[in-house]
């Protein structure tokens, strides 16, 4: 009957990338200047869920809705409309196809996302939040679109969020089209490839990050001259090193590709004009604590990224545990860091999925 609502409801994992996306050379379409890859973490550890639902019987004037962790969110937004407006095109597509299809695509959307970590952690949500987004509705159309297919879809809501629609260790091709229809995600192998990876996030701030993303990446593209080297040989370099560094599930690769590509992002940043920041001093104290954790084992056992803030990221795996979880708040706190408290700062330890 008409009364009838229909619903889904599914998760995203957030991802980390261990070679970074940063630069746009579409910025309405969200298509990169590199291609990027990230890991993807535990879904007990971080993930976003997501319900859809849609009915004839929800009032018209209501339009489309988002319930964020409790409260009403904004979707007026070009990114989240973009990736609408491409789900309800296929859905319309099928009932086309398909006459006797219930026209779900003409019905308002309630959408219901929770994360399971707070969202003033410090951690970027948005990849998780648009891969959930995009697969709830997608399973409540019914879409027979493939991860990658679907992929793109989320890449026009956040780039990054086009790598949680797979699990494990996933690429994003940065493709050559103008419309964007090859700039997808692909798994580059399973979490049970290489299971014992591990990440410890280190929360140095909850707070808000000073440059979002896209205006660094503009001001990066627009006045970064160490940015043209990063796309032409620099990142080409770490995702063929990192791409067999995976296949070999050889650690040491792995690690220094990762904390390379990482150092070469924010140089980029360093390199903008006028510079953007994005580590502060605890970020670097973190640096110098990897390095120490590295040299005392005689081997590398650990590798450190930062985002677009100065939250660490640290990836080592299961058996080094000990030796880099049992001392990295030790290491850490050997640093002299002026006005730092040790207090404020958290430890979250994911497993990958
Ligand atoms: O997905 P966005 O637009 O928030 O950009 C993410 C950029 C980085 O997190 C810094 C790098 C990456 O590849 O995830």
């Amino acid at each position: 009957s008409s009364e009838k609502v229909y619903r889904a409801s599914t998760t995203a994992p957030v991802n980390i990338a261990v070679v970074k996306y940063w630069g746009k050379r579409d910025a309405k379409l969200n298509l990169p200047t590199n291609s990027s890859l990230s890991v993807t973490l535990s879904q007990d550890d971080l993930r976003t869920l997501t319900t859809a639902s849609c009915s004839a019987s929800f009032p018209a004037s209501e339009g489309d809705s988002l319930l964020l962790n409790g409260s009403p969110s904004d979707i007026s937004g070009a990114r989240t409309q973009a990736c609408l407006r491409e789900l309800r095109a296929r859905r319309a597509a099928l009932e086309a196809a398909d006459p006797s299809l219930p026209k779900l695509s003409t019905y308002p959307l309630r959408l219901v996302s929770e994360n399971n970590f707070p969202t003033a952690a410090g951690l970027a949500s948005s990849a998780a939040g648009f891969a959930a987004l995009v697969r709830a509705v997608a399973n409540l159309y019914e879409l027979k679109d493939t991860p990658s297919e679907l992929s793109k879809i989320a890449r026009q809501g956040s780039g990054s969020a086009c790598r949680s629609l797979f699990g494990g260790y996933v690429a994003w091709r940065m493709g050559d089209k103008e419309d964007g229809t090859d700039s997808m995600a692909d798994q580059v192998a399973e979490a049970a490839h290489w299971p014992e990876m591990r990440a410890l996030i280190l929360v140095v701030s909850a707070a808000k990050k000073g440059v979002s993303s896209s205006s660094g990446m503009q001001q990066t593209v627009a006045t970064s001259g160490l940015f043209q080297q990063r796309i032409t040989t620099v990142v080409p370099e770490n995702m063929a090193i990192m791409e067999n560094a995976i296949a070999e599930r050889d650690f040491e690769k792995f690690a220094e590709v990762t904390m390379r590509d990482s150092n070469s992002f924010h140089a980029t940043c360093a390199d903008t004009y006028p510079p953007i920041f994005y580590m502060n001093d605890v970020s670097r104290a973190a640096i110098r604590a990897v390095e120490a954790i590295n040299e005392k084992a005689g081997r590398t056992v650990a590798a450190y990224t930062f985002d677009a803030g100065p939250n660490a990221v640290i990836y080592y795996l299961e058996k080094d545990t000990e030796a880099v979880v049992g001392t990295f708040y030790h290491a850490l706190q050997g640093a002299d860091i002026t006005g730092w408290k040790n207090e404020s700062i958290k430890e979250l330890k994911c497993g990958i999925s």
